[in-house]
C-alpha cells in the first residue's frame, strides 16, 4: 500500500513529513511517486495565514474523485490546522478520514493502520481525530504531555518521498526545540504546537551524529525562537551556543546553521559561537516585524524599534562578513503610515540580506483578532508590501546565493 504527503508551511512541517514518512514507512507502506496512485493521502497543513487554510480546503475538495474511486483509502489532515480546526475539518471535508495534530505525530502510523482496517472490514465511516489540549485552558504539566515529542530514528534516502521537500540529500533538519511561548498578539503557532520545550542535548547531538554517519554534511537547528532553547539537568543549563560548539566537534559536520532567532536574547556566548566555529554559517534570521514601536507593542514582541537597530549592530560589529534576514507583517491592525514609514527606515538600517513581507492575516483565537480591528485595507497592504519589497532590493545585500533564505517558505 502506498502513501503520500503533501507540505506546506515552515522547517517545522518539512521536518514533520520526512518523519511522519519516516514511520509509515517502518510500518509497512510504501511512497507513492503519484498522489493519485496512493492509498493514504496526508496534507500536512499550516495556519499562519487565511491563504494557507484557504489552499488546504480547495486541494482537500479536488481530491473527491479519488476518494470515490477508492472507498477504502485514507484522507488525512495532520500539521497546524489539523489542531487549529479539529471537527471543523470534517465537517467542511466529510470524505476526510484522518485529523491529527503535531503534538500526536507519534500516533500517526498507528491511526492509519487502524482505519485501513476499519474500512477494509466494512466501516466506511471509520473517523479518527488526535489532537492536543486547548491551551487557554489547560494547565501546563497536562499541556506538555498532550504535545508529545516526536523525533524517531531517520534514514536519509527517505527525504526525496515527500512533494515539495527541496532540500538536498545531504542537509537535514533537526528540531531543538518545540512549541512557543512567546505569544505576539497576531500568531496562531503557541496555540497549535503548545508551550515551549527543549529537547536535551545529549539526544540532539545523537541524532546529529546520527545524520552524519549516514552522508548528512549540513545541518539546520530549528525551533520557533531557537535562542530560546534552554535546558537545566541538575547543576547543568545548555544554552544554544554549547549545542553549536558540541555540533562542531563532529566529524564529517561540514555546515551548521539554525532558525527562527528572536531579537530578545541573543547573548555575547551565542555571537561568539558564531564567530569562532568555522562550521557556523555567519548568518541570522531574526525576524523584526515592524519597525514602529507603537506597531511592536500592538504586536506583543517585547523589545523597541531602537533595541532592534542595536541588536543588528552588535551583531554586524561582533561578526565580521555575518548576515541578516527579517520577515515583517504589514498591514497589521490600526497601522498608519507614520507607522509604516518607520518600518521602512528599519528595513533601509538594517541592511537585510533578505526580508520576507508578509500582508496581515487576522487569524481568529489570537489577542490581535480579540483585540483590534483589521482596519488597514487590503489595496494598502498590498501596497506596503509592494513597497517594502522593493525598499528591500535597494538597500538589501542578497547577492542570490542564500540558499537557507530560499529554502525558508515555501
Ligand atoms: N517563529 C518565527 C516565525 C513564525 S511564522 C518568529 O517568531 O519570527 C513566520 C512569519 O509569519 C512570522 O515571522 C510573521 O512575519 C508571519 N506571520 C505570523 N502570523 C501572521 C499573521 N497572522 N499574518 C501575517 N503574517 C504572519
Ligand atoms: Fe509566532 Fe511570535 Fe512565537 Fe514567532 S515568536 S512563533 S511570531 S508567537
Ligand atoms: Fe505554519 Fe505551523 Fe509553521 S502554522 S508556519 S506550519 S508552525
Amino acid at each position: 500500500m502506498q502513501f503520500y504527503i503533501e507540505t506546506l508551511g515552515c522547517q517545522m512541517n518539512v521536518l514533520d513529513s520526512e518523519l511522519a514518512a519516516s514511520a509509515l514507512i517502518g510500518s509497512g507502506l510504501t511512497p507513492a511517486s503519484d498522489k493519485f496512485d496512493a492509498d493514504v493521502i496526508l496534507f500536512n497543513t499550516c495556519s499562519i495565514r487565511r491563504h494557507a487554510e484557504d489552499k488546504v480546503f480547495s486541494a482537500l475538495g479536488r481530491l473527491k474523485t479519488w476518494k470515490d474511486k477508492k472507498p477504502y483509502s485514507v484522507l488525512g489532515v495532520i500539521g497546524c490546522m489539523a489542531q487549529k480546526e479539529q471537527k471543523n475539518i470534517f465537517q467542511r471535508v466529510p470524505f476526510v478520514d484522518l485529523v491529527l495534530g503535531p503534538g500526536s505525530l507519534d500516533t500517526l502510523a498507528a491511526a492509519v493502520h487502524q482505519l485501513l482496517d476499519e474500512k477494509v472490514s466494512g466501516s466506511r465511516q471509520a473517523k479518527k481525530i488526535a489532537v492536543s489540549l486547548d491551551r487557554k485552558v489547560n494547565r501546563h504539566n497536562d499541556l506538555i504531555e498532550s504535545y508529545r515529542l516526536f523525533n524517531p530514528e531517520r534514514t536519509v534516502k527517505e527525504t526525496g518521498t515527500i512533494k515539495d521537500i527541496k532540500a538536498p540529500k545531504h542537509a537535514s533538519l533537526v528540531r531543538i526545540m518545540f512549541g512557543c511561548n512567546q505569544f505576539c498578539s497576531y500568531c496562531i503557532v503557541p496555540y497549535v504546537r503548545g508551550p515551549e520545550q527543549s529537547r536535551p542535548p545529549g539526544e540532539i547531538i545523537a541524532e546529529v551524529q546520527s545524520l552524519v554517519r549516514q552522508g548528512v554534511s549540513k545541518i539546520t537547528f530549528i525551533g520557533q525562537t531557537v535562542n530560546s532553547y534552554i535546558y537545566q539537568d541538575g547543576g547543568k543549563t545548555a544554552k544554544l551556543a554549547d549545542l553549536l560548539y558540541e555540533a562542531s566537534n563532529i566529524a564529517g559536520l561540514e555546515q551548521l546553521d539554525f532558525v527562527t532567532g528572536y531579537p530578545k536574547g541573543v547573548d555575547d556566548a551565542l555571537l561568539q559561537a558564531v564567530r569562532d566555529l568555522p562550521a557556523v554559517l555567519k548568518h541570522f534570521h531574526i525576524p523584526a516585524q515592524s519597525g514602529s514601536d507603537s506597531v511592536l507593542r500592538r504586536m506583543n514582541r517585547h523589545y523597541t524599534a531602537a533595541e532592534y537597530r542595536e541588536l543588528t549592530d552588535r551583531i554586524y560589529s561582533a561578526i565580521p562578513g555575518s548576515s541578516l534576514t527579517s520577515d515583517f507583517i504589514v498591514g497589521f491592525c490600526g497601522e498608519t503610515d507614520a507607522e509604516f514609514e518607520a518600518t521602512v527606515d528599519l528595513v533601509k538600517y538594517c541592511r537585510f540580506r533578505n526580508s520576507f513581507v508578509f500582508k496581515y492575516s487576522v487569524r481568529e483565537g489570537t489577542k490581535s483578532a480579540e483585540l483590534y480591528a483589521d482596519d488597514v485595507p487590503e489595496t494598502v497592504k498590498k501596497y506596503r508590501n509592494n513597497w517594502l519589497l522593493e525598499v528591500q532590493k535597494t538597500a538589501g545585500t542578497d547577492d542570490g546565493a542564500c540558499q537557507s533564505c530560499r529554502n525558508r517558505y515555501n
